[in-house]
């Protein structure tokens, strides 16, 4: 399956980072209560197919949630185990992907602070979201040092895992962006390190012969001819080198290109392909447009809601022919059901052969069929919260340990916090 739009396989493979980071993903949601089909479609599905193809982290971004709305936090954390309750009914497993809040793992915060040290001001500043958030809500304080920073935060948050892939929707992709030139910055900050080069070749000669002797020679195809597929190759073997440390095996990737060291390697966005998952009124679905379906929402709420969706207006009466073009419901129909219904919606509706109420009944059936397995699943996690805690408790410990590896290999390049 492809998960990007706009990239050639060739383009794909020249996007992989610098390191065998690129198997990891990390991905997060704000939490904001309980999630719609919208959700599923646009983001769940695709983390629910992730988790058995890569090392997911999925989190919960609830310093996230405080960035644009501070005042109102009392329902952060109900909002935050929802949302994990949501995910789990979706089919995200947290025995093969790491589930967990930000909040629990402070090395998210850990980090956000030193890369605040070497951020300039003005790439926040730039970022497209502050200036168009500022003026689209108006009803919040977004004048704090916390609204500014919040794409550094998301920079932590992805640098924290060292991920080298990271799916977002296209408002996000400047995040990444920003994600690779922090990660850039402080890799030419802090990996400079005395004697370097002279460690880069030690690090070399313990690669085993024939392996040294590929990658001398791809990295010099690389630096004297720019050639780009050397410089892949090299990285890919470097990622399948099992002798060498992790500070060795930043140096070699870092010695391929002639920097320092890479300590933070640069992530990619991976663009799931755009699902226009439309509300009940047509528009796209969201919160703020009061027109969705929950992911758990009960069948009789489902039913009325779709019986109650305006159609065709042109279709005033049972005799009117209408136009699928012209209607919300048939949106819905480009989602939920196949060639042979969307035929038969559409000729029924064009010659009036068919009924409104007739053309809403599939679709009643597909979001219940769908949502009666999400529904079950959900019903032990409602049942015993408890569980949920410790799906919580358990992942935010996995993801913990490796953010701490990361945070004491920041802290010693900057030469902070030793002894
Ligand atoms: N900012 C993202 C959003 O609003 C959520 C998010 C926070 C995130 N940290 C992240 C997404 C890290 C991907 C990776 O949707
Ligand atoms: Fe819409 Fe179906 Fe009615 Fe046509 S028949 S107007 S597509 S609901």
């Amino acid at each position: 399956m492809c998960l990007y739009t706009g990239a050639s396989e060739k383009q794909k493979d020249l996007c992989l980072s610098s390191n065998d980071s690129n198997q990891r993903i990390v991905s997060g949601m704000r939490p904001t209560g309980r999630l719609h089909l919208g959700h599923l479609h646009g983001v769940l599905n695709n983390w629910v197919q992730l988790q058995h193809e890569y090392e997911c982290f999925f989190f919960v971004a609830d310093y996230h949630a405080l960035t644009t709305n501070y005042e109102h936090s009392e329902s952060i954390d109900q909002f935050s185990f929802e949302t994990v309750v949501d995910w789990l009914a979706a089919g995200v497993n947290p025995g093969a992907a790491t589930v967990f809040v930000q909040s629990k793992v402070p090395e998210h915060a850990e980090l956000h602070l030193m890369l605040s040290m070497i951020a300039p001001l003005a790439w926040l500043e730039r970022v497209p979201s502050y200036k168009d958030q500022q003026q689209k809500l108006h009803d919040r304080d977004l004048a704090t040092y916390g609204f500014l920073g919040y794409p550094l935060l998301q920079a932590a948050d992805i640098l924290i895992y060292r991920a080298g892939r990271v799916p977002v929707g296209a408002d996000q992709v400047a995040h990444v962006e920003l994600t690779r030139e922090i990660a850039r910055r402080f890799n030419h900050v802090y990996g400079r390190e005395p004697g370097f080069e002279e460690q880069a070749e030690a690090a070399v000669k313990k690669m085993g012969k024939k392996a040294a002797r590929l990658y001398v020679e791809l990295r010099r195809e690389y630096q004297e001819r720019g050639d780009a597929e050397a410089l892949e190759r090299a990285r890919a073997l470097l990622a399948e080198q099992q002798n060498l440390s992790i500070g060795d095996t930043e140096r070699l990737f870092g010695y391929l290109e002639g920097s320092g060291r890479i300590i933070l390697p640069e992530p990619q966005s991976m663009l799931a392909e755009q699902s226009k998952m439309p509300g009940l009124d047509g528009e796209k679905m969201s919160k703020s447009y009061n027109n969705t379906i929950g992911l758990r929402e009960d069948p009789a709420s489902v039913e009325s809601k779709i019986r109650t969706m305006q159609t065709d207006p042109a279709r005033v009466r049972r005799n009117d022919p209408g136009n699928p073009d012209n209607c919300p419901v048939f949106a819905l129909h480009e989602v939920y059901s196949d060639d042979d219904v969307r035929q038969w919606a559409t000729e029924g509706c064009k010659t009036a052969g068919i009924g409104c109420v007739d053309c809403k009944q599939p679709l009643i059936d597909s979001i219940n069929s769908e949502q009666e397995i999400i529904r079950q699943r959900a019903v032990q996690f409602e049942d015993d919260p408890d569980l949920v805690h410790a799906v919580i408790a358990e992942g935010s410990e996995k993801a913990r340990a490796v953010a701490r590896e990361t945070m004491e290999e920041v802290k010693a390049a900057v030469g902070i916090g030793g002894r």
